[in-house]
């Protein structure tokens, strides 16, 4: 059975169809990356899978059941977590509890046992700390040590799309949606993340559509690359025959006067 299951997925804004009968599978354990111009519906369909945005029609499956309708929390704690293209973390709290935050609604202790921290709450506390730090050190050094406690605000913008990365994890999703991970690193970066994203599904289990822009890193851990223009699938498969695909290779020359930074 497929992990996630999107068919015939419409999706406008006013006159605006950002979606457009939008059909593709992503099977357990695989590495699926989006790619597109500028405005060719890539986060929108991130929104329309996290339950940000409801279809217009056709619909969304996680496992055979459907998501159509449900609530983003709802979709987290069903299995699927992302991150977002313009990072969404509390900048005031350190790295460790931005990666606890999203586990602590999970806590299956009575509320009493919190307010009287009891043994019981406190063992769960200790799980869910173990966790944090188990995702954390998913990226190495960067974020563990003195960082954990560092507040998000003196962090590099690297640091902070990995604390991103890590709390989506730490939310025991078992697909994750990337949205632009490699944003704003370096050459060095990027390759290490490229690896890091590899060791995610090989060592975490974790079933990933990754939305990117450098092709370098696409073709490096995508078993499947998926192109969108103006909200519609114009090509699928390997990265080596979308890459050479006429089609594929018009929707991006026609748009190189575009800037390469997205704002939405
Ligand atoms: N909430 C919204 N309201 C109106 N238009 C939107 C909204 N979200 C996205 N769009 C439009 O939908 C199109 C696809 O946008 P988006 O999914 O952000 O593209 P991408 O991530 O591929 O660059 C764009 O034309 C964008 O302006
Ligand atoms: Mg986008």
């Amino acid at each position: 059975m497929s992990m996630l299951s999107v068919r015939n997925v419409n999706k406008s804004f006013g006159g605006l169809q950002a979606t457009t009968n939008l059909s593709f599978d992503v099977q357990p354990g695989e590495i699926v990356s989006v790619i597109g111009p500028n405005g060719a519906g890539k986060t929108t369909l991130f929104n329309l899978i996290t339950g940000v945005y409801t279809p217009d029609s056709g619909a969304i499956e996680l496992e055979g059941s459907s998501i159509v309708g449900k609530r983003p929390n709802e979709i987290v704690d069903l299995g699927i977590a992302r991150t977002f293209q313009n990072l969404r973390l509390f900048t005031n709290l350190s790295v460790l509890d931005n990666v606890l935050i999203p586990q602590h609604h999970k806590l299956k202790v009575p509320w009493w046992q919190a307010v009287l921290r009891t043994p019981g709450y406190r063992q769960a506390e200790a799980e869910m700390h173990e966790r944090a730090l188990e995702k954390l050190s998913f990226f190495g050094p960067r974020l563990m040590s003195f960082r954990l406690h560092q507040p998000v605000y003196v962090l590099s913008y690297a640091n902070r799309r990995r604390t991103e990365m890590a709390r989506a994890m730490a939310t025991g999703a078992k697909m994750l949606l990337l949205d632009e991970p490699s944003a704003g690193m370096n050459p060095k970066e990027t390759t290490e993340i490229t690896q890091i994203i590899r060791r995610m599904r090989d060592e975490g289990g974790y079933t990933i559509l990754l939305v990117e822009h450098k092709m370098n890193l696409v073709g490096e851990i995508s078993d499947r690359v998926i192109v969108l223009d103006y909200g519609q699938k114009i090509a699928e498969g390997s990265y080596h025959d979308v890459v050479n695909d006429p089609k594929v290779l018009e929707a991006y020359l026609g748009k190189r006067d575009e800037g390469e930074e997205e704002t939405a």
